[in-house]
């Protein structure tokens, strides 16, 4: 295994209330003992606490991200939605965008190019979802459906340093299933050739997501061009989270 800055992101989804910060102790103390170890951890819960968690990983190096933002960059009448300039303010310095639960609900490739653009703009780094359904791996549409999603979520956009691109496939999400390391290599290889080819930004991360747990964590670390992962259902526990990041410095 390589030497390089891996990102382990915690997403919450819609789980979690203010007696879970407790749970987050233990991760903390984890990476204060392994600072010289080169992970970044990112915790993505939802609305409600990040306010709190912006408290509680305060004088840590624990990162701070929420799951979605709104597209306009101005407060205005959008009842029930929050924007990236809220989400700045509050401390986060993360967001999620185009994640598959969302995009599930209607989020189109422009509309996930807008917020992707808000996010950037309020100087927030935008962890970018892309990734396939079940439907369209047995139809062989996988790469078709990779590339446009890629080159619509980011077009116009200037900063690429900003980005961290998660391919998460659709049916890897809660399932259990995780892909073949071929399968994979083959889809972040096409990844990378996309955004060289048709970017001009070979160097954005690319971390995986879908059903990472510690069992298959190690045969995934095997993946050099794996940059991180993002990490749902697992990450609610902490010490599963903890072991993760473990058996990944082994
Ligand atoms: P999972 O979720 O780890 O529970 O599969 C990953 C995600 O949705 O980001």
């Amino acid at each position: 295994m390589t030497n390089k800055l891996r990102y382990f992101i915690a997403n919450w989804k819609m789980y979690g209330d203010i007696m879970s910060l407790n749970s987050i102790d233990k991760v903390i103390k984890f990476t204060r003992l392994n600072k010289k170890k080169k992970f970044k951890l990112i915790y993505c819960p939802p609305y409600t606490l990040l306010y709190s968690f912006s408290k509680k990983i305060k004088n840590t190096n624990i990162g701070l991200g929420a799951q979605n933002c709104h597209s306009e960059n101005d407060y205005g009448p959008y009842t029930g939605y929050i924007n990236a300039k809220m989400i700045k303010k509050i401390g986060a310095n993360y967001v999620i965008v185009g994640h598959s639960e969302n995009r599930s609900y209607g989020e189109s490739n422009l509309l996930i190019n807008k917020k992707i653009k808000s996010a950037i703009k309020n100087k927030l780094n935008v962890i970018f979802c892309i990734g396939e359904t079940i439907v369209e791996k047995k139809k062989k549409h996988t790469f078709r459906v990779i590339k446009s999603q890629i080159i619509k979520g980011l077009s116009g956009v200037k900063y690429f340093n900003k980005i961290i691109i998660a391919y998460e496939p659709v049916w890897s999400i809660g399932t259990g299933i995780v892909p073949t390391n071929l399968e994979l290599i083959k889809n972040i290889n096409f990844i990378k050739h996309i955004l060289k080819k048709n970017l001009k930004a070979p160097r954005i991360k690319i971390i995986y997501g879908g059903s990472v747990n510690p069992n298959n964590v190690m045969n995934l670390n095997l993946i050099n061009s794996i940059d991180g992962y993002l990490v749902g259902g697992a990450s609610q526990n902490s010490k599963k989270f903890i072991d993760i990041v473990k058996k990944s410095f082994i």
